[in-house]
């Protein structure tokens, strides 16, 4: 387990329970996004920007998003020309969400927005040449408050679990020629362990563009874990970690 990722997301998601209670609207990439209650977004959107902005939308026919949240990714490869886009959550919010921000932008045409445990809801027969998730790559115990508790599913993946049945469903809906990325973060997931994950399902991680930023330890968070993360100039470098997915 990676404790770094486990304190910095338990704040997170403290910070998720006050702040994500109600409707609102935020701007990224210059665009405007809603995000209705009882879904994360603005706070944390660097993320979603950066692998935004990297995937490869070029010349790709059909793309899905997993885990879509307000569907950042997915109506950007819309926007990019992509003509069929799937957007998938776990998140009934999140998935009203997509369908609000698909007609915000005009592709409502090409976007299609469906609750779905991972794969369980789209067709067995649909593959995709892009397969993008930005994942909730904390694995750390957590209790989920309730059955419902979206907030937590947007962090936490407690044994990669989740990843392992992501690995096994991506198998049967890329496309033979089709490309699969996992957003990431080494600073605050636990690389190694989805890796051998990732390797019984039969993919290799590929790094395909990462950025990082360091700051102060006591800006990042409180308490002895920070501390000991942070290097010799009291910094801790938190890394966007875009990796392919490769058959
Ligand atoms: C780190 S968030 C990424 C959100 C959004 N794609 C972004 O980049 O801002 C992880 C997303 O995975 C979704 N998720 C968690 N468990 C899921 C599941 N079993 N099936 C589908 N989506 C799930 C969460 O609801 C959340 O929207």
């Amino acid at each position: 387990m990676n404790e770094l990722g486990r304190e910095m997301a338990i704040d997170a998601l403290h910070k998720a329970r006050e702040q994500c209670m109600e409707d609102r609207v935020f701007t990224l990439g210059g665009r405007e996004w809603h995000q209705l209650a009882g879904v994360v977004g603005s706070e944390y959107n660097t993320a979603t920007e950066l692998f935004t902005d990297w995937l490869p939308y070029a010349g790709v026919a059909s793309m899905l998003e997993m885990g879509a949240g307000c569907g950042v990714a997915a109506i950007s490869a819309a926007l990019s020309g992509c003509p069929r886009v799937l957007a998938v959550d776990i998140n009934p919010h999140a998935v009203e969400s997509v369908r609000l921000n698909a007609s915000r932008h005009g592709v409502a045409d090409r976007v299609t927005a469906l609750r779905s445990d991972l794969f369980a809801e789209v067709e067995p027969e649909q593959r995709f040449d892009l397969v993008f998730w930005n994942s909730p790559f904390i694995n750390a115990p957590i209790s989920r408050t309730s059955e419902d508790d979206y907030l937590t599913d947007h962090f936490f993946d407690p044994g990669y679990r989740l990843h392992d049945r992501f690995f096994l469903g991506l198998g049967q809906h890329l496309a033979e020629d089709g490309r699969a990325f996992l957003g990431f973060s080494a600073a605050m997931g636990d690389v190694g362990e989805v890796e051998s994950i990732a390797a019984r399902r039969g993919f290799t991680l590929r790094l395909f563009r990462d950025a990082s930023f360091a700051a102060p330890y006591e800006q990042i968070g409180a308490g002895t874990v920070f501390q000991r993360a942070s290097d010799d100039q009291g910094n801790i470098t938190i890394d966007f970690t875009l990796m392919e997915l490769v058959r």
